[in-house]
Formats: C-alpha cells, sequence, structure tokens
C-alpha cells in the first residue's frame, strides 16, 4: 500500500506522515530530507544552488542514504549523520532552488519509486500525489493557515534554543510555497483525488486519527 502527504510547509506532514507509519508498519519516507541533503552538499562544497552542472557532479561523486530508524528516518552524507544540519536555517532557505532543477528531481524521484516498488510505505513532500506515486491508493493534501505554521515553527524553535522573530518564520514560509508552487517541473499542488486535511485548529492526535480513519477506508 502506498500512503502520499502532501502540501505546503511546516502543515505537519512528517510528524503526521512518522506516526501513520509507526502505527501500521509501514517504511518512513521523508523525500524533504532527500532535497535537504542535496542542498548541504553544494553548501559544504561551496557549489552555488543554481549551479546545476555542479550539483550533478556532487551527486554523482558523493553518497546520500537514507535510513529508516525508531524516530524515521536518519540521512546519512557519504556515512555521516546529517539528519540535524539538514534542518538548519540556511538548506531551509536555499532548498528550493535546488529542488527546482529538474535533474535532481529525476534522480531523486527514481530512488523514491524505488523504495515505494520494495515495502507498504509512506512518503511525504510536494509532489508525491501528482508525481511521484500517482496511483497511491491513500493521498492527503495537508494545509493549515500561514499563521498556525509559523507558530507551531517558533515553538519548536524555542524548544531547540534557537530565538526567531514570528513575522521572520512566517515570511519565509510563504516565500518558500511560492517558490515550490510556481516552479516548472513537480510543483507543489493538491492532486485532484487527494483528500484536504486543514490542520489548523487540530491536534496532532486529532490529524493522526483523522488519516488513519482515511486509511482504513481504503483497505
Ligand atoms: O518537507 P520539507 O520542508 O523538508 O521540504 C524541503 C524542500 O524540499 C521543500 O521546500 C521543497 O523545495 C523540496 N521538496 C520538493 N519535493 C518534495 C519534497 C520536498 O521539491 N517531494
Amino acid at each position: 500500500m502506498q500512503i502520499a502527504i502532501d502540501g505546503p510547509a511546516s502543515a505537519g506532514k512528517s510528524t503526521i506522515a512518522k506516526l501513520i507509519a509507526k502505527n501500521l508498519n509501514f517504511v518512513y519516507c521523508d523525500t524533504g530530507a532527500m532535497y535537504r541533503a542535496v542542498t548541504l552538499l553544494a553548501k559544504n562544497h561551496k557549489i552555488d544552488y543554481g549551479d546545476v552542472s555542479g550539483i550533478l557532479d556532487l551527486m554523482n561523486k558523493h553518497s546520500i542514504k537514507f535510513l529508516n530508524t525508531d524516530k524515521g528516518q536518519d540521512v546519512l552524507l557519504d556515512d555521516v549523520n546529517v539528519s540535524n544540519e539538514i534542518r538548519s536555517e540556511v538548506i531551509t532557505n536555499n532548498v528550493s532552488q535546488v529542488s527546482a532543477i529538474k535533474e535532481v528531481r529525476e534522480q531523486l524521484v527514481e530512488m523514491q519509486r524505488k523504495l515505494a516498488n520494495d515495502a507498504n510505505i509512506v512518503m511525504d513532500g510536494r509532489d508525491i500525489g501528482t508525481t511521484v506515486l500517482p496511483d497511491a491508493e491513500v493521498k492527503i493534501f495537508l494545509i493549515a493557515s500561514v499563521k498556525v505554521r509559523a507558530e507551531r515553527r517558533y515553538k519548536e524553535n524555542v524548544e531547540r534554543g534557537i530565538n526567531t522573530s514570528l513575522k521572520i518564520l512566517e515570511d519565509e514560509i510563504e516565500a518558500r510555497d511560492y517558490k515550490d508552487s510556481h516552479r516548472k517541473i513537480s510543483p507543489l499542488k493538491k492532486a485532484e483525488d487527494a483528500i484536504e486535511v486543514d490542520t489548523s485548529d487540530m491536534s496532532i492526535e486529532q490529524v493522526v486519527n483523522k488519516v488513519s480513519e482515511i486509511v482504513n477506508s481504503k483497505k
């Protein structure tokens, strides 16, 4: 079975996808982490985020691996665990430029489809229902207001000891959504057959219950 969870930045996709995968004992795949890992590779090697051949060359020369763990998914760059580093501000604010590159998407989508062929999977991202797994049995499009998403991100940051302004977070989320939904290839878009869930006024538990209901109705 394939469960696709798409939606804009910070809508809670990974949190929900991880819990659903755990409950069902499915493999979890965070495709955003893949685009983030490639962005980190470019940053580490001082390659411009728009330098297509430079980035493709790095992807050929370095290994990026994804491991399922109890907590979700670990990302290894040349066997070094970079799961925290890929969440940094600089990666978050530049990943949309790298993810807009056609050849980067082609390589990562191939990896994503392979993973989905090998196991029951819950995959989250922006184009899973529209492009990566168009035949997924369950397609969810998670949304929440920009204000709520920025507030959630703000709380997460405070817990991690990072101090950012709520207004800056709102602006960054809006800018990333704009870039992700206006790129030429596989833009962020609700698949026609996806079920939209607005999580603005819902707790994590309520969202998990709602998504589980949808999954059960498709079994
Ligand atoms: O989900 P997350 O916020 O970690 O995704 C980071 C970025 O990766 C997105 O803003 C988007 O640019 C890119 N992405 C994508 N397609 C996906 C998943 C993520 O283009 N399927």
